[in-house]
């Protein structure tokens, strides 16, 4: 029998969830119904576009956590060569899974009703990809197992309070890492949710390369291509670290070695994206095309080479001057050095300036721009 439910279009795909489910945030975990999120239309766009740029002619997937399958389906259907296992642990979900496959005709997907660890303890693909409810952390080291030699993790957090600071004391337990509060909380968030990655590869001997990794919604989400080799291994290694950041006068400084002034990690202080990845994927045909465009756009114009960045309202009070505009500021800026919008929030900053040059153009740009109220 079919289960129940409505049947909504994402993309190219149909699919057929829940009468009752989630349209945005988290999404309500309800018992004995499968889960459901509308907003992570988006998030699920993303896969489909990086799949496609990859351009393989074939290619092994994993969707770890499937619940009515959406994910699976989606890929199985919009990324041409793609061999789908679709899995939950859930036995209501495994109804859904297989009438999304029937709805789209696919042959393509294989049903898997396992529990995660069981599944990659005896398989592996070339894309994993695990999306539980809140932590990853118990997940990792089972989807690195399942995921083959230069394949991909993809690791979504919803735990956004821990990562971000909010609940400092759970993101201890988690992540074994120090969160950071205030303007930089997301970045802080995403980067220790990739250390926490690198470090459960570094068991393995293996490495890894983010090649796009992005704070949005209420959560995080990175895709890390695997390196296999002591060296790859090392160099990842070498790219975690720690930060010190005080309040009282802007500064901040990101080092790699630990010391007691350096209390604040450790991150993931290495890139966040593939930039020739980034350039090859197309917002064609998404569910969300308008702001997978936008998203596409200030990704690809992201400063990557620095990490941690600064935010207009924290210079606003820290000078006392209303902030300026942003563009005005930040073309002012890249005539001393580089520096762009970030996607974490529409009104932070990245550059390779100090801390000085910074203070001196905002001065320079809040007094010549006038007040929002003047003429
Ligand atoms: C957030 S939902 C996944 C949503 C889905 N990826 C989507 O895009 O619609 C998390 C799912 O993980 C499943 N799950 C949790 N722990 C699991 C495990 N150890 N093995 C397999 N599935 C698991 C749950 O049953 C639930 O359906």
């Amino acid at each position: 029998m079919s289960p129940s439910g409505t049947v909504i279009t994402e993309g190219k795909t149909k699919l057929l969830v829940p009468e009752v489910h989630s349209t945005q945030g988290p999404g309500k975990i309800n018992a004995g119904s499968v889960f459901f999120n509308e907003q992570m239309a988006f998030n699920r766009d993303i896969s489909i576009m990086l799949l496609r740029a990859l351009g393989k002619p074939s290619m092994t997937v994993a969707d770890a956590m499937t619940a009515t399958g959406s994910r699976a389906v989606r890929i199985a259907n919009e990324v041409p060569g793609t061999e789908v296992t679709a899995n939950d642990f859930d036995e209501n979900a495994i109804p859904y899974i297989k009438a999304n496959i029937e709805l789209n005709g696919l042959s393509n997907v294989t049903v898997s009703h396992a529990n995660m660890h069981t599944l990659f303890a005896d398989n592996s693909f070339d894309y994993v990809d695990l999306d539980p409810f809140g932590s990853p952390s118990l997940f990792i080291q089972s989807a690195i197992r399942g995921t083959r030699k230069r394949g991909i993790l993809a690791v979504t957090a919803t735990d956004t309070a821990p990562l971000a600071g909010a609940q400092a004391p759970k993101c201890r337990r988690r992540y074994q890492c120090e969160p950071i509060r205030g303007y930089m909380c997301h970045e802080g968030g995403l980067r220790i949710l990739l250390c926490t990655i690198a470090r459960e590869m570094g068991k393995f001997d293996m490495g890894m390369r983010p090649l796009l990794s992005f704070s949005a919604d209420h959560y995080y989400r990175t895709y890390v291509q695997i390196e296999s080799g002591t060296a790859a291994c090392d160099r990842m290694l070498d790219q975690l670290g720690y930060m010190r950041y005080d309040m009282q006068t802007l500064e901040r400084e990101a080092v790699r070695e630990y010391d007691s002034d350096h209390r604040l990690g450790p991150f993931w202080l290495g890139p966040l994206f593939d930039k020739e990845l980034l350039a090859r994927m197309s917002p064609e045909d998404m569910a969300r095309e308008k702001k997978c465009s936008k998203m596409l756009d200030i990704w690809r114009n992201e400063i990557d080479s620095v990490p941690f960045v600064y935010d207009m309202s924290e210079l606003s009070s820290f000078t006392k001057l209303s902030p300026p505009n942003l563009d005005l500021f930040i073309e002012r800026m890249n005539e001393l050095g580089p520096t762009s919008k970030t996607h974490f929030s529409p009104t932070s900053f990245i550059t390779e300036l100090p801390l000085k040059d910074i203070l001196s153009v905002y001065r320079e740009v809040a007094h010549r721009t006038p007040a929002p109220d003047a003429e």
